[in-house]
């Protein structure tokens, strides 16, 4: 794919996944502690499940995003501000997570049993509350409204996500565009909102604010596309948890989509999966084929490397740094993540 001469720069990943986290890995570690002292609580339980979730780690993404945006518009995100505010927005999505995986029933996450399956459902619902109503408070310390206006808002978008998913379950008929808009709300917020506040911490003006929303919007919907593509393809042991659920669960992700488009016979084959909730009429091997041979799932990568490369266009006004360029990099590593 060409692109314009200033962005050439930009488009060439010299910068390595490893490079990017190392950029930043005092200030991630920062964040691991600002986590573990947020967990704790005297409430012995809520500290033991706190823990039980910090140490079983994560990619870290979204903390990493606010770090690197902060940096990104020349602010100093090793200040305890951006630390603590870049664990806030790991808090909200270790809560979507513990909600998550009660709403999905999923057993395993991060190679561990999850918590609703460790602890039960009103463990984990009570947990996820605690975990977001503790990243408010702490958001708070900030006394800043412009992040609490971002925080409330993308807290609702991501229920609204959750809940328009529901009415979709067992559905062959989900389209493109209700399939993208409640993936907006699931995800992407999050990230847009992790970056627009990084900017926001290091007193960028509304242009670059803006771009780095941008940026966080495109690369989560990459984001969530390539999970959804993953589930549909890999096989648990890479994932860290369980893998072609999405369809078992009732949920129509975009391969499926774009195979039932090419495909409509296949209807009744996907809804024998999702109503039997396990591929014994119809294996999973023979969905994935046909939505190889189709180009269906050519498709639905194409589509995530669009929103890939749209993120990285919207970071094309920045000022040049290693911030910008890890930014830049990040939509690769994403399309090309296998886990
Ligand atoms: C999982 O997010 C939920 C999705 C949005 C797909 P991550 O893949 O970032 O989860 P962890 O934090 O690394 O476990
Ligand atoms: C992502 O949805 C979870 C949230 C954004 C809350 P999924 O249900 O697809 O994510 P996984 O597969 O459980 O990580
Ligand atoms: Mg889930
Ligand atoms: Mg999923």
């Amino acid at each position: 794919m060409s692109t314009p001469g200033h962005l050439a720069a930009l488009e060439e990943p010299q910068v390595t996944a490893a490079r990017i986290f190392s950029l930043i890995a005092p200030e991630l570690a920062l964040v691991e502690e600002e986590f573990e002292r947020q967990a704790r609580s005297n409430i012995q339980v809520i500290s033991f499940i706190g823990e039980y979730l910090r140490a079983s780690g994560g990619k870290r993404v979204r903390p990493a995003l606010t770090l690197l945006a902060t940096y990104a518009v020349g602010g100093d995100a090793s200040r305890p501000n951006a630390v603590r505010l870049a664990t806030v927005m790991e808090f909200l999505h270790t809560a979507t997570l513990v909600h998550d995986d009660i709403i999905d029933n999923a057993e395993t996450r991060r190679n561990r049993p999850s918590i609703n399956s460790r602890f039960g459902n009103q463990t984990a619902v009570l947990m996820g509350d605690w975990l977001y109503m503790s990243a408010f408070e702490t958001s708070l310390l900030e006394r800043s409204l412009p992040v609490l206006d971002i925080l409330t808002a993308v807290t609702r978008k991501m229920t609204e996500g959750e809940l328009l998913q529901l009415t979709t379950l067992g559905r062959s008929d989900v389209t493109e565009e209700l399939y993208l808009d409640i993936l907006f709300r699931k995800t992407a917020y999050l990230f847009s909102a992790c970056c627009e506040i990084g900017a926001l911490i290091g007193l960028a003006d509304d242009s670059r604010r803006r771009a780095l929303a941008d940026y966080g919007l495109n690369l989560g919907a990459a984001f969530q596309l390539v999970d959804d593509l993953l589930d549909f393809t890999a096989d648990d042991d890479a994932l860290g948890k369980a893998a072609g659920v999405d369809l078992l669960e009732g949920k129509l992700t975009l391969p499926l989509i774009y195979l039932l488009e090419k495909e409509p016979g296949r209807k009744g084959e996907v809804l024998s999966v999702m109503r039997e909730g396990a591929y014994n009429a119809v294996p999973r091997a023979r969905l994935v084929a046909a939505a190889g041979v189709s180009g269906a799932l050519s498709e639905a990568r194409a589509r995530a490397a669009e929103f890939a490369e749209a993120a990285r266009a919207a970071l094309e006004d920045l000022p040049p740094s290693q911030y910008r360029d890890a930014l830049a990099a990040l939509p690769t590593f994403i399309l090309e993540r296998d886990k």
